[in-house]
């Protein structure tokens, strides 16, 4: 249980603390919008216990100040236009680099007025559709619906939409606002011009965000953005009244305490998208906003033991939140980190402050691509590379570099590589290969061109090729195969709830198809798109929109799937409005970058002093 204290601390502010050494201030606004300022502290611990005078210090001592953020245009003043004026306050710890910001708009007015001019289409499109009485299919409008009835209200304003709505299973957790769950919700309003729920989503989150690195009691490290966060009410006063507070979980209280990993890169992710979609480009320039995605990017590209450019995670870190056999370096996080520094590269206001960062990002992008592109790619020839290679080489030259014993090709593998396609891995460490397909990962590749174009192609062949694995009777399978029998017992702990088929394991998760959707447009796809929604709006309302299906193909609704489940609902809703604006996906993709080629081409290149070129850099590995 969660205990949630009302102090008032030094400054006047109302926190909120809990057991544990943690003094979990932070993300408290004393008052909602509107009546007086918000503002959140970072996270902070007292050392004395649970209680804290630390209200107004940060761990070093070193006080906490209250500074105005500006928008892009000027400190200390001023409104963004449609903010909320409490927004433009907040408490940053004065050692931080916070500087305020005086930027000019990076975007060209054009692109500014295309996305509107698109967004605008989307609802005329609507709009017309509506008023005709066609096509909004049922399905679709009880998506919407149940989409709206999902919103999540902090203060009076709309900030989130709960996992799920479903009035007759265990609540759990489902009631919260996970952060990877509302990026569907959130693209679908953002294409239909709902855009106030997705901004306050990105402040809210971002102050929620933790900002004291802290080594015990499993606080959450410095950047860190949570799991889902709860709006609570907590006593105010003694007369009887409460105010709202947001109560974040950096999965100090999630099943297995599990590090949400992919929380800040799906945040930086959808920071890009708002702007680019709404055209207001000035959140993304503020202080507090800028100074956020540094703090998730210094917590990604700090050195550690790896000797990989891809990011070392533990098991669970991601939409896979169970024990599964993907701690090491998972295909999901690697793709998303990759679309997050290509995001972030984008948005990062360039000063002289930020230089060294930009090169950072843009080494790792290569780095990393160079990495995944090589050694997670597999098909017909490389299986059949793998499957003669030797073992033991001790040299710079080593052809087989992981050590990887050709016993390790599963024997489903044999069978299932099809002739014509491909795709990446879901890990690679020392000596060992997870051949298991991961639809997130694949799908997040293409989008954020990860994948080689030929690349991406293949992973799509094989989708086509695999259709009856991968989408069956619905779409998408997260993983394929599942694990069975020992393996299954060894990998997950004898997890019932990951059985073979099931959930994680093999189940089908029908949110996924929104990723697919974009997929296949970026790729010039949409009828494989089309073809997959259609599997699934013959069912998605008839069963009441459930979390994940069940079995080989998905014939079954999961055997503890929530109903109602709500990034099931803005999965599909996503999928449909992007089929229908397929102008709108290239907001949310990126393509081949020959700049980030070069720099893959010189690791690939064993003289330093060998000159670097795009085209050196094409004939090496990108095909
Ligand atoms: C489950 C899923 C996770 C999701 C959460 C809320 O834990 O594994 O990916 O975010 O439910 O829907």
């Amino acid at each position: 249980m969660i205990r949630v204290m009302n102090v008032i601390g030094s400054m006047g502010l109302a926190v909120a603390v809990r057991p544990c050494c943690r003094l979990f201030v932070a993300h408290i606004f004393t008052r909602c919008p509107g009546q007086y300022c918000l503002r959140s502290l970072p996270h902070s611990r007292s050392s004395a216990g649970w209680v804290g005078t630390a209200v107004a210090q940060s761990k070093g001592g070193a006080p906490f100040s209250a500074r105005q953020v500006s928008d892009s245009v000027g400190p200390l003043s001023g409104t963004v236009p449609g903010a909320e004026k409490a927004f433009e306050r907040i408490v940053v710890p004065d050692h931080t680099e916070a500087k305020h910001l005086v930027v000019e708009s990076a975007v060209p007015l054009k692109e500014k007025k295309a996305a509107k001019v698109e967004v605008k289409r989307v609802e005329d499109k609507e709009q017309a559709e509506e008023t005709k009485g066609k096509d909004v299919s049922e399905s679709k409008k009880e998506a919407w619906r149940l989409l709206k009835n999902a919103v999540v209200s902090y203060c009076g304003s709309p900030v989130g939409t709960m996992a799920a709505n479903d009035p007759f299973a265990e609540l759990l957790n489902y009631d919260q606002v996970f952060i990877r769950d509302f990026v569907p919700s959130a693209l679908a309003f953002l294409l239909k011009g709902e855009t106030e729920i997705v901004r306050n989503f990105l402040l809210h989150t971002l102050q929620l965000q933790s900002w004291e690195k802290t080594v015990d009691c499993y606080s959450p490290g410095q950047g860190l953005m949570p799991a889902s966060f709860k709006v609570r009410n907590i006593p105010k006063g003694n007369k009887g009244e409460f105010e709202e507070v947001l109560d974040p979980d950096f999965g100090e209280s999630a099943i297995g305490r599990v590090a949400p990993v992919d929380s800040g890169l799906w945040w930086i992710i959808l920071l890009r998208a708002y702007g680019k979609i709404t055209g207001d480009y000035a959140l993304q320039q503020r202080i507090d906003v800028q100074t956020g995605i540094r703090l998730i990017l210094n917590l990604c590209l700090s050195d550690g033991f790896d000797m990989f450019p891809t990011l070392l995670v533990t098991d669970g870190s991601c939409m896979i939140d169970r024990r599964m056999g993907i701690h090491g370096h998972p295909l999901e996080i690697q793709a998303l980190f990759y679309g997050a520094l290509r995001c972030s590269r984008e948005m990062i206001v360039s000063s002289d402050g930020s230089k060294s960062l930009l090169r950072a990002i843009n080494n790792r992008l290569s780095a990393l691509s160079f990495h995944i592109r090589e050694y997670y790619w597999a098909d017909m020839k490389k299986v059949n590379e793998i499957y003669r290679y030797k073992t033991e080489e001790y040299s710079q030259d080593a052809i087989n570099k992981f050590n990887i014993y050709p016993e390790q090709i599963p024997h489903w593998l044999v069978d299932w590589i099809p002739e014509k396609g491909g795709y990446f891995i879901g890990n690679l460490q020392p000596a060992h290969m997870d051949f298991r397909f991961f639809s997130l990962g694949n799908l997040w590749a293409i989008s954020s061109s990860l994948a080689t174009p030929w690349q991406a192609e293949g992973i799509l062949d094989l989708i086509e090729d695999k259709w009856n694995d991968l989408v069956g009777t619905m779409p998408l399978k997260i993983c394929y195969p599942a694990i069975e029998d020992e393996e299954w017992q060894i990998t997950t702990g004898s997890d019932p709830k990951n059985t073979p088929w099931s959930y994680h394991n093999g189940g089908s998760w029908p949110t996924l198809m929104w990723q697919f959707t974009l997929a296949c447009i970026k790729m010039g796809r949409p009828e494989l798109a089309r073809k997959a929604i259609s599997v699934a709006e013959k069912r998605l309302s008839k069963e009441k929109w459930p979390e994940y299906y069940d079995a080989p193909t998905g014939r079954f609704i999961g055997k503890q799937s929530r109903l109602y489940q709500t990034w099931t609902v803005a999965g599909f809703l996503t999928s449909k409005l992007l089929t229908e604006n397929p102008g709108m996906a290239s907001m949310l993709t990126f393509d081949e970058d020959l700049e980030l080629l070069e720099g893959c081409a010189c690791s690939l290149i064993k003289s330093p002093r060998t000159k670097c070129s795009r085209n050196v850099a094409k004939s090496h590995v990108f095909l």
